[in-house]
């Protein structure tokens, strides 16, 4: 057990630590993405995606439990590294160059719109006793136009905090190489700007039309 200690109390096993449990928050977006994006399919494929959806038991009873566990892990990892990074850099940035770019310095900020977010979300669209079906819910609740704009903001910091997680994942994992980092940068960054793109489409449908999932 001590070799858990060991990884817990440093900085690289803590680096890793966030690294795998953003790798599983990433796996969870992306299929949250794909299932959502069946509302582009229209109303009734959205519908038959979610009852399907919930008639798997697997996905309630062994799924969301490890979820909010990764999600835990990955936001108290999190906070101590930021901690840990204030109390070691003092005079942050004193060397000219050494100044970290904008969506890298942004991650614990971002990192509170994201857990604002789901916060809000889960009351939306978890927490709730169903009466009407998912398409419906959705486009009720983000007809609303305080809760569309919470969306798009929170969704564009979503994209920025994933931006340069999916960096750092790299890094963090030692996929790292003088020749391949430019790209591995610049794929991050195109992938997170995709899956942002696609997330916002949906608010930003149902407040511009009157036709999306109806
Ligand atoms: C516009 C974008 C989004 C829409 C329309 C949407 C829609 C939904 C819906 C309808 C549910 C309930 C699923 C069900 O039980 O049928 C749900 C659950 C959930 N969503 Fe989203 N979602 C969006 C974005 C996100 C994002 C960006 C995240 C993460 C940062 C997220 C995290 C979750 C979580 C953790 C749950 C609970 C999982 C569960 O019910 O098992 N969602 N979402």
């Amino acid at each position: 057990m001590s070799w858990i200690l060991t990884i817990l109390r440093s900085s690289i096993g803590k680096k890793y630590i966030m690294a795998v449990s953003g790798a599983c928050l990433s796996f969870f977006l992306l299929s949250h993405l794909i299932g959502n994006s069946v509302s582009f399919l229209g109303k009734e494929a959205y519908n038959s995606y979610a009852s399907h959806l919930h008639s798997i038991g697997f996905l309630t009873y062994i799924l969301e439990p490890f979820l909010l566990f990764v999600f835990l892990v990955h936001i108290l990892t999190g906070i101590t590294l930021f901690i840990e990074n204030l109390s070691a850099r003092p005079n942050r940035y004193a060397v000219p160059g050494n100044e970290r770019n904008w969506s890298a310095s942004t991650m614990p900020y971002t990192g509170i719109i994201i857990l604002t977010f789901l916060l809000v979300h889960l009351l939306n669209f978890h927490f709730i006793t169903r009466t009407v079906s998912t398409a419906e819910l959705v486009r009720t609740t983000l007809s609303n136009p305080f809760l569309a704009s919470f969306y798009l903001f929170s969704l564009s910091g979503l994209t920025l905090h994933a931006s340069h997680g999916f960096w750092s994942l790299f890094q963090s994992l030692g996929i790292n190489h003088p020749k391949y980092n430019k790209f591995l940068q610049q794929g991050g960054l195109a992938t997170a700007v995709i899956i942002g793109t696609i997330f916002i489409l949906i608010p930003l449908l149902i407040v511009t039309t009157d036709s999306f999932l109806q």
